[in-house]
C-alpha cells in the first residue's frame, strides 16, 4: 500500500471513462487554479504543504469564503461541506470572530510574552473538561498527542505506546494499521514503541496487552476513528478500556481533536467517562494553528517549571496572542451548548437522509459517522472505489459542492436545512449517473 497520490484506475471501463472525462473537464473549468498550482510545483514539492488536500490532476486555489461559501480562482462558487476537515466549524466570516480578531490584531503582534488571554483560554477548557485539571497549548493536534504521549510515558516511566487500528493521531504519528494492511509505503512516524491493538475489540486488546502489560504506559484512542472512516467506538468498548488502563497503570489518553466537536465536553462528555489525558486541536484555535492536551493535575503538574525537574515545553506560537483570543471568543461566545447540538442534530438529520435517499435509489453508497462528522462510503468492488469516489467528487465540484475526495463531510454552523437537503439531492443525483456508469459495462 502506497500513500502516494498516483492516478486511480478503475478496472470498470465505464468508470475508468467516466474519470478521464471527469478530470478533462476539471482542467477545462480550472485554468486559473491549473496556472497557479502549475507554478507552485516550481518551489513546493508536489505543488502543495498539505497531503491531505492532494487532488489529481491539481486542486483548486480557494480565493475567498463568506458564511458557509468558498469561491476558486476563477470564480466557482461552493458550499462547503468539508468544513477543512471539521476545523472550519465557525464558517468563513463569523463576525464574532472576526471582530476579536481585528481588535487582536489593533493591539500589536507576538509580544513574546504572556497575555491575560491565555489564562481566560485555559479556564474555559477546563471547566469544559474535567479530564483536564490543566492544559498546555500547542500549535497542532499531532504536536498535542505527541506531548500527551510524552508526559505519559514519563509519568508511568514505562515505554509502550498503544494506538488503535485505523487510528489517525496528526501528520508525524500518521495513520494506524494492523494485520495485512501494514505500514503503509511512505509513513514516516516519530519513534515512539507503538503497539496497534484493535479497535471495539476490548478482548482482543487485553489479550494483545496482558502480557506487556508492565511495559504500556499509554493509550491513546479517538472516541470515534475520524480520518480512519467516522466508525464510532462503541461506548462499552471505551468504558472497559478506561477500566482496563486502570487496571495495569497506565495513562488513557482521549485524542478529541475531531470528536470534541459533538458536545461542549466532547464524546466524553456524552458517554460519562473520563480519561486521564485529553487531546484537542483544530477549531479550538479560532481559525488559527491550534493543539492542547491537558489531564489530571498529578501528570501535568510535571510541566510546571516552578518545580524541579519539570518537563521543559517551549514553543514560539503556543500563546500566540491572536490565537489565545479567538480561541477564548470562540469558547465563549460560539461553541455554546445550544450551537453544538444544533449542528449535530443537522449532522445526524443530513447522515439519515442521506442513507435513506441512497438506499431508495439503490446506488452502492452510504454514509457512516457520529453529529456533525461523516463519511461517504462506496460500496463498488474494492478495485473501483477509488476511482467511484473520484468521479463522485468532481460530479459534486460541478454541482458547486465542496466535500472531500475521499468522501470527508463535515457541518459547520453556517449550514442550514436547506443546503443539506440540496446537498442531499446533489450526492444522490451524483451517486446516482457513478452507479449508472460503473453498471453499463460492469
Ligand atoms: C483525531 C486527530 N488527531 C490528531 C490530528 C492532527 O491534528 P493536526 O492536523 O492539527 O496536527 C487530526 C487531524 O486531522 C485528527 O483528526
Amino acid at each position: 500500500m502506497s500513500l502516494s497520490r498516483q492516478s486511480n484506475a478503475a478496472s470498470n471501463p465505464g468508470l475508468a471513462s467516466a474519470l478521464k472525462t471527469a478530470r478533462a473537464a476539471y482542467l477545462e473549468r480550472n485554468p486559473k487554479s491549473h496556472a497557479a498550482y502549475t507554478k507552485a510545483t516550481e518551489s513546493l514539492p508536489g505543488g502543495g504543504t498539505r497531503t491531505t488536500l492532494v487532488v489529481d490532476p491539481f486542486p483548486l486555489m480557494i480565493d475567498s469564503g463568506r458564511g458557509s461559501t468558498i469561491t476558486d480562482l476563477d470564480g466557482h462558487t461552493y458550499k462547503d461541506f468539508l468544513s477543512d476537515y471539521t476545523s472550519g466549524i465557525y464558517g468563513k466570516s463569523n463576525p464574532v470572530l472576526l471582530d476579536a480578531i481585528r481588535s487582536a490584531l489593533d493591539q500589536g503582534l507576538q509580544f513574546g510574552a504572556h497575555t491575560a488571554h491565555e489564562g481566560r483560554f485555559a479556564a474555559g477548557l477546563v471547566s469544559r473538561f474535567p479530564s483536564m485539571e490543566l492544559v498546555r497549548f500547542a500549535n497542532s493536534g499531532t504536536e498535542a498527542n505527541m506531548l500527551a504521549l510524552t508526559a505519559a510515558l514519563k509519568h508511568t516511566g514505562r515505554n509502550k505506546v498503544v494506538v488503535f487500528d485505523g487510528a489517525y493521531h496528526g501528520s508525524l504519528l500518521c495513520h494506524f494499521h494492523s494485520g495485512d494492511k501494514g505500514t503503509p509505503e511512505g509513513v514516516v512516524r516519530a519513534p515512539f514503541d507503538f503497539v496497534i491493538a484493535p479497535y471495539n475489540d476490548i478482548s482482543g486488546t487485553k489479550a494483545l496487552l496482558d502480557p506487556i502489560k508492565a511495559d504500556v504506559g499509554a493509550i491513546i484512542v479517538e472516541p470515534m476513528l475520524g480520518a480512519g472512516g467516522c466508525i464510532p467506538a462503541e461506548p462499552e468498548f471505551l468504558r472497559e478500556l478506561r477500566g482496563y488502563a486502570t487496571e495495569i497503570g497506565a495513562v488513557l489518553i482521549f485524542d478529541e481533536v475531531q470528536t470534541s466537536r459533538l458536545s461542549p465536553g466532547g464524546r466524553q462528555a456524552l458517554l460519562g467517562i473520563t480519561p486521564d489525558m485529553t487531546t484537542i486541536g483544530k477549531f479550538f484555535g479560532g481559525g488559527f494553528a491550534f493543539g492542547a492536551f491537558g489531564g489530571k493535575r498529578e501528570i501535568m503538574e510535571m510541566f510546571d517549571i516552578r518545580k524541579p525537574g519539570a518537563i521543559s515545553h517551549g514553543g514560539t506560537f503556543n500563546n500566540s496572542p491572536l490565537t489565545m483570543v479567538a480561541g477564548a471568543t470562540a469558547l465563549e461566545h460560539l461553541l455554546t451548548r445550544e450551537a453544538l447540538e444544533r449542528l449535530n442534530n443537522l449532522g445526524d438529520y443530513m447522515r439519515d437522509t442521506l442513507n435513506r435517499d441512497l438506499k431508495a435509489s439503490g446506488v452502492p453508497f452510504h454514509v457512516k459517522g457520529l453529529g456533525s462528522i461523516n463519511q461517504l462510503y462506496c460500496t463498488l468492488p474494492e478495485q473501483d472505489r477509488d476511482a467511484a469516489m473520484e468521479v463522485l467528487f468532481f460530479k459534486l465540484l460541478e454541482k458547486g459542492y465542496w466535500v472531500a475526495q475521499r468522501g470527508t463531510l463535515a457541518l459547520n454552523f453556517e449550514n442550514n436545512p436547506e443546503e443539506v437537503d440540496g446537498f442531499v439531492s446533489a450526492v444522490v443525483d451524483a451517486a446516482g449517473m457513478v452507479a449508472a456508469v460503473a453498471a453499463s459495462t460492469a
